[in-house]
């Protein structure tokens, strides 16, 4: 059958638009002693195959949590799911025991965390490492497995892999210790990967070269991948779609593109404006006026009006906005967003 361009490009959008992972309506909190932290408060998105879900958002707005509920790396207490579902293949992982949960994303779902050296374990060598999850999980032989080892370590680009796989994880730099854990979050080859501020601690240009990467193997592999990252350049780069958070709130949702053209929340609007633009040199950024509330006590109402330029009564005496859908795919938790 001959297809025409556009069957043929429906086609590939339709996989393209399949969900993988579903978040519905998450909510998780800490008791602590001085009360209760409300850390994720009714999160909903979804991450489609082959595209990336880039999350933004101040310091303390939720966005690790999130993951780690997921992942199921809270720990509880003080942590404490409190309502909402995290649908996997049609299965809600909240409702998994702990060795079906642990099954599907040891399968499914990795996570990259910032912090490499501390997900490595310091006595094991690389190879070791790498080669452990295949061979429990994928029963390779033990010459299989290390053949594989050194084929990840060549997918992150880290040169003289067939040596370096005998090292151990403080013979790396940081750069290459951090290509090592998405070698070990790629090997079982997750259909989603969570990539949390994976680059942070790098200096600019190894964060350039390791995002170039990671955007590159997702495209290839057609994983879902959620990036949880302050730099907005690497979002206008590798993202599809964007949510923004507040508050433990997705109080913006957008693609990528639209997110720098129309931000409909003025706290979207406030991010953008208070990060430096090369086509701005010279002027002065604006740094968002006020700090994110205490989780302990987010205020009524709009939990952004206490910072918000646009605040009027209904802000402070009506709920908090849901994500309301405004043109180009755009969503925002605003009473006047458009
Ligand atoms: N173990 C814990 N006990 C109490 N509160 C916690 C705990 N872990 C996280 N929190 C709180 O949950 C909120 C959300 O934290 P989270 O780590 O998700 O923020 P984030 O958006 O990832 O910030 P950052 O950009 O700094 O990484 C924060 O206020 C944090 O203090
Ligand atoms: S609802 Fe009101 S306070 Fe909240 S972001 Fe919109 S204008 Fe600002
Ligand atoms: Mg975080």
């Amino acid at each position: 059958m001959i297809m025409t361009q556009t069957a043929v490009s429906t086609a590939s959008r339709d996989a393209e638009h399949e969900p993988l992972l579903e978040v519905d309506d998450l909510k998780v909190e800490f008791r602590v002693g001085h009360g209760v932290v409300s850390a994720v408060n009714g999160v909903s998105f979804t991450l489609e195959k082959g595209r990336t879900l880039a999350v933004v958002g101040e310091s303390g707005s939720g966005k690790s949590v999130t993951a780690q509920a997921i992942m199921r790396l809270l720990q509880t207490p003080p942590a404490r799911v409190t309502g909402g579902r995290i649908l996997f293949q049609g299965r809600d992982l909240l409702q998994l025991s702990e060795s079906a949960h642990r099954a599907v994303c040891g399968e499914h779902i990795a996570i990259v965390f910032q912090d490499a050296l501390a997900a490595l374990n310091p006595v094991y060598s690389i190879g070791f490492q790498l080669s452990e999850a295949l061979r429990r999980r994928r029963h390779l032989s033990r010459s299989r497995a290390r053949a594989r080892a050194i084929e990840l370590l060549q997918l992150v680009e880290v040169p003289n892999a067939s040596q370096r796989v005998k090292d151990y994880p403080h013979q790396f730099s940081g750069g290459m210790r951090q290509r090592v854990m998405i070698a070990m979050a790629l090997a079982l080859e997750p259909e989603v990967l969570i990539a949390d501020e994976p680059t942070t601690a790098l200096d600019v240009t190894v964060q350039a070269q390791i995002m170039r990467l990671l955007g590159e193997i997702q495209a290839e592999r057609e994983m879902g991948m959620i990036l949880i990252t302050h730099d907005l350049g690497v979002v206008a780069e590798v993202a599809d779609e964007v949510n923004v958070m507040y508050a433990g709130r997705v109080v913006e949702q957008a693609p990528v593109e639209q997110i720098f053209a129309r931000p409909g929340h003025p706290y979207t609007q406030a991010l953008l404006r208070s990060i430096p633009r090369l086509d701005r040199k010279g002027h002065q950024l604006d740094a968002i006026s006020g700090r994110p509330p205490e989780l302990t006590r987010i205020p009524a109402g709009c939990p952004f009006h206490p910072r918000c330029d646009r605040a009027e009564d209904i802000c402070r005496s009506d709920p908090a906005p849901a994500l309301r859908e405004l043109a180009g795919g755009r969503s925002a938790a605003c009473q006047f967003a458009e």
